[in-house]
């Protein structure tokens, strides 16, 4: 979604705001802005440079920021939700006289209502935005006391906010204030900053602190105050991400996606040796009780997109392991229907950015219902990270493609921890299927290496692939999992139309869309289902359709029914999908390149959807 930079200090601003705005592309954006304050004049003017769509654009009007003075700014870079994508909605956006000038990242809710009551003030708005009506609400509550208008302000909003704010009469500083909308703040050598993500501001500092909702942030160039909305000064303590800055770079690699792709052995590796002692697995890092996890009678998962899948999977596994029934829904689905929540129930909620929106609100939703929540999340200190009753992170490290790889794959990791776990202390598994299970995970980022060698076939299957118009992916139980990942996976970068079906329903209806020479995935990974899930290939083959079939080294009865097979290494049935992504992965990534589109940015998408 939307991002935020501010930056007050010894250099020039503009230039740092590009640079934090480039690390911020990937969240997803249509157009962009700057708003520079020049205290070195008297009058202190503030510039403010917008423009519709590319950051270079916004590079090329400043030249490269060396146009535009002063030393303490804020930029944007925005994702349209009210009005178009023009340079007149792009953010910063001022009050009269650019008396307050500011950046928003979420939505005002109630911003219809507080427009009509602040025209009839007599303010004049000049764009479609909600985030012009915070402008000229500060303007018409601010007395000289900036933090005062901010405290009155922000009780007047209703829906969720990331705030960076200018007063033209506080020459050098910036102030922060937020809810429901992530915002940080770094200390670096030169100067202080705000921004709505790690990434923006890696290059300066590793030293932040989280903005808690509610909370307002004065900045200055060397100084960094925080205060309640009552006022109060607070004091908040800084951390040291570990995320050096070449994470948050290409690397060499054309894409991040195809970087981060290759991170994947790693990361993997990184989520699960940490938390494996003596063969088994050990997450006394969550803190619960033996009896706890005794007691549970239901979990209960939910979370988006692809997220979503990792729940799917990690369903059937815990399922499958501990024996306790498990219930997975769409986050966004689960906040509104009013889901009866037993007592007992462990809630589970997967996110890779710790912000979305729904994931957040299921969440919620299962606390006020007296459950504790578990949290896989991979961006520390993150609003999902701060909330939650328990948090098992996921070391992915920064994923900036929006399309996810490395921590969907972290993700898949941590939910197969969390099972052996709870079956350890639950005893529904055996020492030694436990200690069997936990050498195969060690063996997963070798596995995982082993796949990605084969790059240049999937490629070559890719751009034979690449002109489909319908590609269709069919898996049964876990496959079936897997199979929605790689469709959406397919999808979101490639615009090519894709689905994903359990292979079982394939006669209720879906079979009809086969024709000659329609593209069918089939996943066969399952030992007990790789023969039906072969009888579905026949069927779909015998339609007309050409069958490309995953299946692990063994299977080999498969190349009589299907057009082309990928082979993947054996493992525990349990951890296929781990596997059977990575070759999905890159199919995605190569048909999305020989289209010639932007792997990295698909249209339309944001990488962290903090908004409904
Ligand atoms: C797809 C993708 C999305 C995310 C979803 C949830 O490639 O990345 O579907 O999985 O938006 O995001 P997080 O994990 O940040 O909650």
């Amino acid at each position: 979604m939307c991002g935020i930079i501010g930056y007050t200090g010894k250099e020039k601003a503009c230039p740092i705001l590009l640079d934090g705005l480039r690390h911020l592309e990937y969240r997803g954006y249509d157009s962009a802005g700057v708003a520079v304050e020049n205290s070195d004049r008297e009058d202190h003017p503030i510039e403010i440079v917008r423009v519709k769509g590319r950051l270079q654009a916004l590079t090329e009007k400043t030249n490269d920021g060396a146009s535009v003075e002063g030393r303490c700014g804020i930029g944007h870079t925005r994702w349209a939700t009210h009005g178009e994508p023009t340079e007149l909605n792009a953010h910063p956006h001022a009050a009269k006289d650019r008396r307050v000038v500011v950046v928003h990242n979420g939505i005002i809710e109630n911003f219809q209502e507080l427009r009509e009551v602040l025209t009839r003030r007599g303010y004049e708005f000049h764009s479609q935005t909600d985030t012009e009506v915070v402008a000229h609400l500060l303007d018409a509550y601010y007395q000289g006391d900036a933090l005062d208008a901010i405290a009155r302000a922000v009780t007047r909003l209703r829906g969720t906010f990331a705030l960076g704010i200018l007063f033209r009469e506080e020459p050098g500083v910036i102030y922060a204030v937020r809810k429901d909308s992530p915002m940080i703040i770094g200390r670096a050598e030169s100067g202080n900053l705000i921004a709505s993500d790690v990434p923006a501001i890696l290059k300066y500092t590793r030293n932040v602190c989280y903005v808690k909702d509610l909370e307002i942030v004065r900045l200055t160039e060397d100084s960094i105050r925080f205060f309640s909305i009552d006022k109060e000064e607070i004091q908040k303590e800084f951390t040291t991400v570990q995320w050096d800055a070449d994470a948050a770079e290409k690397g060499g690699y054309a894409h991040f996606m195809l970087k981060e792709i290759h991170e994947q052995p790693k990361a993997v590796a990184d989520t699960i040796h940490p938390r494996l002692k003596d063969g088994r697995v050990d997450l006394s890092e969550l803190g619960f009780e033996e009896s706890e996890i005794a007691s549970l009678r239901r979990i209960q998962m939910a979370a988006c997109g692809s997220a979503y899948h990792v729940c799917v999977t990690g369903s059937y596994v815990l399922e499958k392991l501990t024996g306790i029934p498990v219930d997975v829904d769409l986050a966004s689905e689960f906040r509104y229907r009013e889901p009866v929540i037993e007592p007992n129930t462990l809630m589970v909620v997967v996110s890779q950015s710790g912000e979305t929106a729904d994931t957040l609100a299921a969440m919620r939703y299962a606390q006020q219902k007296g459950v504790p929540v578990l949290a896989i999340v991979n961006v520390v200190g993150s609003s999902i990270a701060r909330e939650a009753d328990k948090v098992l992170y996921t070391w992915a490290g920064p994923e900036i493609a929006v399309a996810t790889t490395k921590a969907y794959s972290t993700q898949l990791a941590a939910c197969y921890l969390l099972a052996l776990y709870i079956a350890q202390i639950r005893g529904t598994m055996t020492d030694e299927a436990i200690s069997s299970h936990v050498e195969e995970l060690l063996s997963l980022p070798g596995k995982i290496e082993r796949l990605l060698e084969e790059k240049e076939r999937i490629q070559w299957l890719a751009n034979k692939f690449s002109a489909e118009r319908d590609i269709f992916f069919i898996g049964r139980g876990l496959d079936y999992a897997s199979s929605m990942e790689g469709s959406l996976k397919l999808k979101e970068i490639s615009y090519i139309h894709s689905e994903a079906y359990a292979a079982g329903e394939l006669k209720h209806g879906t079979i009809s869309l086969i024709e000659k020479g329609t593209l069918v995935v089939g996943v066969a990974t399952q030992p007990q289902l790789v023969e039906k899930e072969i009888s579905n290939m026949v069927e779909v083959r015998s339609r007309g359709a050409c069958v490309l079939g995953i299946t692990s080294y063994g299977n080999y009865t498969i190349e009589d029914h299907d057009d082309f097979t990928i082979y993947i290494p054996k493992t525990a049935d349990c951890f296929y999908p781990s596997l059977v992504v990575i070759p999905l992965q890159l199919l995605a990534y190569y048909v999305s390149l020989a289209r010639g589109l932007d792997v990295d940015k698909p249209r339309n998408l944001a990488k962290s959807v903090t908004v409904e």
